[in-house]
């Protein structure tokens, strides 16, 4: 945990889950920029946060719980940052109600006074929220988005500009850089091209040819990772009425093939993404008939599944660029795994060989075999004993 100073108040923040060897804030230069902004500053006014209040994109909950005596409503694509909104809203003595938690897949506010935008990393979501969100704009709205200056890029102006209207950026302090959107009402409002669908190639096994939705920002919206590819050419052979979990799912392609390949399985698609989750629930009901069985969770791994429930998990676990976010995230995925699953039951996982998740997956499981491999990538395979 550590302590967020603005001009009014200090405020303690985490990220979510919190670990205390977590070396990352739960805020960045780019969120004390717009804050600052907001507050008014030698050239500028304090923008007047009386109306309608939205924050999109908040990582790690930072800006809401400091503008939460202004009542904004969040819009994320992702629980964890949900999750980590509302544990640094109590940790900081404010009542959860304070701030409206919306998903990605929510219909945003219908009128929009004051719009933040942190830029996100992937430009498809951020072109689809902006898609969403400007019915809600009006002439008079405020509209500042706020990124690290290697986030930002003439591609994000341009979506602002498009979508939005007239946009500048600010300079870049402690390379973080703001964008300030006059909103143009006259711009003719065109829908969001996403959801994007694509057939998958042949030779991935009974997904093969295969069409798979993919909402904006989820991983690999736009083509079969060649990660996931090599998985898919070796999943295992099962039968019976096997209970599957598809873990960090995406657009559910991984925990199709596995349903396809068995009937009376059922399949658990989890993910943290809303857009992930509403990917695979559409690519999963286009593909199987009525009686296929499958459930949608959008969390934090396998958290809420029933302990030693489950027979088989099948994972391709994230690749952040902070590769300690990275080690992290994976090693969870692979406790909370051996959680869920029933003595017998096994985990299969795909990833870089140089990634070495076999040491880690040998630490918990007390073994792990390698199925399959090429120079790039393993799939590899642990049992609960
Ligand atoms: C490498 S992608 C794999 C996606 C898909 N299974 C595939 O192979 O194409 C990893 C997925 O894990 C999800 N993820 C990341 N952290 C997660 C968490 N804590 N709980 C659940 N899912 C998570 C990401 O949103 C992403 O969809």
């Amino acid at each position: 945990m550590n302590r967020l100073t603005t001009s009014g108040a200090g405020y303690d923040l985490a990220r979510f889950p919190e670990d205390p060897r977590d070396p990352f804030r739960a805020w960045d230069a780019a969120d004390e920029y717009l804050l600052r902004r907001l507050e008014g500053t030698d050239e500028s006014e304090p923008v007047d946060l009386s109306g309608a209040v939205v924050v999109v994109g908040d990582r790690w909950g930072a800006l809401s719980t400091v503008l939460a005596g202004h009542r904004p409503v969040q819009i994320t694509d992702s629980y964890l940052a949900q999750r980590a909104t509302l544990a640094n809203l109590d940790r900081n003595g404010v009542d959860a109600h304070a701030v409206r938690l919306l998903s990605a897949r929510d219909t945003p506010p219908d009128r929009i006074d004051v719009l933040l935008v942190r830029v996100p990393k992937s430009l498809a979501l951020l072109e689809d929220q902006l898609h969403r969100l400007a019915p809600g704009v009006h002439a008079g709205t405020v509209v500042i988005g706020t990124g690290m200056a290697k986030e930002i890029h003439t591609s994000t102006l341009k979506l602002f500009e498009r979508i939005i209207g007239p946009t500048r950026t600010s300079l870049a302090v402690k390379k973080a850089r703001l964008v300030f959107c006059t909103p143009d009402p006259a711009l003719a409002r065109t829908p969001s091209p996403w959801p994007y669908r694509y057939d998958l190639p042949e030779g991935v096994g009974p997904v093969s040819g295969r069409t798979v939705t993919n909402h904006a920002g989820i991983f690999c919206a736009e083509r079969l990772d060649i990660g996931t590819r090599f998985f898919l050419g070796h999943l295992p052979a099962r039968s019976g009425p096997d209970r599957v979990v598809d873990l960090g799912c995406g657009n559910g392609v991984v925990g199709l093939s596995a349903a396809l390949a068995n009937p009376e399985a059922t399949v658990t698609f989890i993910d943290e993404s809303y857009q992930a989750v509403a990917s695979a629930e559409e690519t999963f009901r286009a593909n199987t008939g009525p009686d296929a069985k499958a459930d949608f969770v959008v969390g934090d791994g396998p958290a809420q599944l029933p302990p030693a429930s489950v027979d088989l998990v099948l994972n391709n676990p994230p690749f952040h660029s902070h590769q300690a976010t990275t080690d992290a995230t994976a090693r969870n995925m692979f406790h909370g795994a051996r959680a869920a699953l029933r003595q017998g039951g096994e985990l299969w996982v795909v990833g870089n060989r140089h990634l070495g998740y076999h040491t880690q997956l040998r630490r918990i499981f007390g073994n792990c075999i390698t199925v399959a491999g090429d120079p790039k990538f393993v799939v590899l395979r642990a049992v609960k004993r």
